[in-house]
């Protein structure tokens, strides 16, 4: 019988818009009814990056995405494929994607975007993986893009504090040795918890806002049962424990959701890669900008185990395991 595929990680990337805007930037500059205090006790954030107006959700993935095949190595021309998870696309269709693609002068392949809100990388990662174990596509690139900044309700202190802009990519590539590469991913998503974080309006449903509303307490509630109930699943499926987790790569909303995952798993603060503090909750690109950083700094190497996990409006949520 001949050896199934497996899936490697093989290049990251990132970019972060050129503007920072700190807490107190948005109490004395923007005239939010809010305090550095306050953001960072609640939060854990300190500052985020803002989107200019050339600074779009395909220009900031491309960049990723070039940044990505440059560490692996690889040329666009051998990607296969192109996937990005957004909520904030920069037109309805072509699909972020399919502009990445142009950005990057590939010429063939295939791109579509993944809607899952917080989730999405996670759910571009178990799509990918999958069309690679199916033969698919052998060299995917992976993208979390997002402008949230632009899709917030600057009037709402309840959530403008709460997110920034930015872009995360890896490259995955067949060819993973035993035990290597993406050993699980497990999503999940519930509808029926849709109005506890959504966008009032799209092109199918006009509105005259179009804009994040979330009620913070409940999706609190929630990602605090669901991310540890996806972290327990992928950990069984692969026969492990806390104990054998190097590094957690948690989607970046709350320093107190994170800490909270961090001490049910009994990892240390020094094993938890956190960015949420400069870069605030960029939504689907939040997982791969943290790794992105990780991996080029040298904390995470070669042969560690790292968990991912996430939660987003749906609510969808889910989990993987990768062996670098
Ligand atoms: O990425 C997708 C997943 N998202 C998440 O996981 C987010 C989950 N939720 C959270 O992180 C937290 O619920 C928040 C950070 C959003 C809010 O923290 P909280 O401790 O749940 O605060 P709260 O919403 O219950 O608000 C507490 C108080 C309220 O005042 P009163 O009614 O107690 O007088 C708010 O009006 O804080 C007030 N408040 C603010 N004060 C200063 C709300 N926003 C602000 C603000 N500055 N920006």
């Amino acid at each position: 019988m001949s050896d199934p595929i497996r899936v490697r990680l093989t290049g990251v990337g990132g970019y972060l818009p050129r503007d920072v805007v700190t807490n107190d930037d948005l109490a004395r500059k923007f005239g939010i009814e809010t305090s550095d205090e306050w953001i960072r006790t609640r939060t854990g954030i300190g500052q985020r990056h803002i989107a200019s107006g050339d600074e779009t959700t395909s220009s900031m993935a491309a960049e990723a995405a070039r940044q990505a095949l440059e560490y692996a190595g690889v040329d666009a021309s051998q990607v296969d494929a192109v996937l990005v998870a957004t909520a904030t696309p920069d037109q309805v269709f072509p699909a972020v994607a399919v502009q990445v693609q142009a950005h990057l002068g590939m010429t063939a392949g295939f791109g579509f975007d993944i809607s899952a809100a917080c989730s999405g990388f996670v759910y571009a990662l178990a799509t990918a993986t999958a069309l690679m174990r199916s033969g698919q596509a052998r060299k995917v690139l992976v993208i979390g893009s997002e402008v949230f900044s632009r899709l917030l309700d600057w009037t709402d202190r309840s959530t403008c504090v709460l997110f920034g802009d930015g872009a995360g990519a890896v490259l995955l590539e067949t060819g993973a040795g035993e035990g290597e590469g993406v050993l699980s991913t497990h999503l999940h998503s519930d509808g029926r918890t849709g109005d506890l974080l959504y966008v009032d309006g799209a092109v199918g449903c006009p509105s005259t806002s179009q804009h994040l509303r979330m009620q913070g307490r409940e999706v609190f509630r929630h990602a605090v049962v669901k991310l540890s109930q996806a972290v327990d699943e992928a950990l069984e499926a692969n026969g492990l424990t806390g104990q054998d987790i190097q590094w957690m790569v948690p989607h970046q909303a709350n320093l107190r959701i994170i800490d909270g995952m961090a001490k049910k798993l009994a990892l240390s603060a020094d094993r938890v890669v956190v960015t949420v503090d400069r870069h605030a909750n960029t939504s689907a690109a939040s997982i791969p900008l943290a790794l992105n950083e990780a991996v080029r700094d040298g904390r995470v190497r070669k042969g560690d185990l790292v968990l991912m996990e996430a939660l987003g409006g749906g609510l969808t949520w889910g989990s993987a395991l990768i062996r670098m």
